[in-house]
This record gives structure tokens, sequence and C-alpha cells, in this order.
């Protein structure tokens, strides 16, 4: 389904992202929860974003622009560094930058490490998306790292989680980077919603 994937720019901008009108999907979650590392995976490149064992490797708003016609945008991670105790919400200026200016958004994945309970600044971070009326889906990492029942229970605890605070939980995915787990739903979903964008804009 991935024909083309080509980095077009870094940016710490929001203004200065591409101006085209191409419908666009950001990664986000903390730092090091693998989002460089899901963009490789879901493109099929290796070394399309990079990634680091280490926190705090993407520093940048980076587009990646899809078989010419839609763009994969890699976010650096919240919850780690140059964090402004006046920001909102601890998530970076630029971030929230991002997700309240950036009109060609259609959908943003929300990552979290499978191994993990729900963590608070995740939580906030969906409230926060909620708040903006941005639309999301979960999308959980790292599953290679568990096995398939560790993996169901920590899904429906994530779930029980959120239903305390949120009426529906949101469309989730399971996936890993190293072993493709959840490729294809992922860009099926994404799929979906260009073509939902198409038939929006001949109306
Ligand atoms: P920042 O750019 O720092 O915000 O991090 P990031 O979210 O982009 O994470 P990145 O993709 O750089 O990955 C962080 C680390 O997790 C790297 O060591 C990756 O190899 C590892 N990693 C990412 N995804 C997976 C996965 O699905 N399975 C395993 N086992 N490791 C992963
Ligand atoms: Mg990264």
């Amino acid at each position: 389904m991935i024909k083309t994937a080509e980095f077009i720019m870094s940016n710490s901008d929001v203004s200065k992202c591409p101006k085209d009108t191409l419908p666009e999907y950001a990664f986000i979650g903390r730092s090091n929860v693998g989002k460089s590392s899901l963009i490789n995976m879901l493109t099929d490149h290796k070394n399309l974003a990079k990634t680091s064992g280490r926190p705090g490797k993407t520093q940048l708003i980076n587009h990646f622009l899809i078989n010419k016609n839609w763009f994969l945008v890699d976010l650096p991670g919240y919850g780690y560094a140059r964090v402004s105790k006046s920001s909102k919400k601890k998530f970076q200026r630029f971030i929230t930058d991002y997700f309240e200016e950036r009109q060609q958004l259609v959908l943003a994945f929300v990552l979290v490490d499978i191994r993990h309970e729900a963590q608070k600044i995740d939580l906030e971070f969906m409230e926060y998306m909620g708040e903006k009326g941005i639309p999301f889906c979960i999308i959980f990492t790292k599953a290679d790292k568990l096995k398939p029942k560790a993996i169901e229970r920590n899904v429906a605890a994530y779930m029980q989680e959120l239903l305390l605070t949120w009426e529906e939980t949101p469309k989730y995915f399971v996936t890993s980077s190293s072993s493709a787990v959840g490729r294809d739903e992922v860009l099926n979903e994404i799929d979906k919603t260009n073509q939902q964008m198409n038939a929006l804009n001949k109306n």
C-alpha cells in the first residue's frame, strides 16, 4: 500500500511546515515509546525516521510524504526534555502549537508502551486532545516484549482506566516495530480516513 516514502522537512515552527493541503497523520507519545520506529515499520524503510535507544531523539516536527498523497508526521516525545512548567499541561510548546494550528491534521496516533500501566501524562494528553476535539487512536507499542495473554490483560486494563474518564474508548491498535505486528491495521485505518477525506472534498 505504501509505494513511496520521502522525507520532506524538519521544523520547530508549525507555520513553516509544508503548505500542501494533503491530509496528515501525526504520531505522538512519550519519548522512547517508539514513534520513529513505528514510522519506519509502517513505511518499510529502516532509516527514514531517526531512532535511538536514548529518549529525546526526535526534537523537531518531521514531515514524510507518502505516495505523494499524504503525510506521516513524526513528533518529539513529551514528558522528557525542555518541558516548560508554564506550558499547557506539561507538553512542549511546539507540540501544542502543532496540534492547535495544523489544519491538515486529520488523525493523531497516541502511542503508549504496552508493558506499562496507564501513565498520568498520557491520560492528560488524551484529555487535552479531547478538549481540542482532535480525533485520535491509541497505538500500543513494543508488543513483541509481551506474551499474548499479557497483551490482552494490559490492553483490557488500559481500556478500563480510560472508561473512568471517557464515555467511549478510542480505537486502538497493538503493534510491534520489530515484528511488524499491527502494520496492516494501522495502514488500513489511514487508508479509510484518506478515502473519507476524498469523499468530503468532492462534495
Ligand atoms: P523520541 O524520538 O526520543 O521521542 O523516541 P521515539 O518515540 O521516536 O522512539 P524510537 O522509535 O526512537 O525508539 C526508542 C527505542 O525503542 C529504540 O531503542 C527502539 O529500537 C525501541 N523500539 C521501538 N519500537 C519497538 C518495538 O516495537 N519493539 C521493541 N522491542 N523495541 C522497540
Ligand atoms: Mg523519535
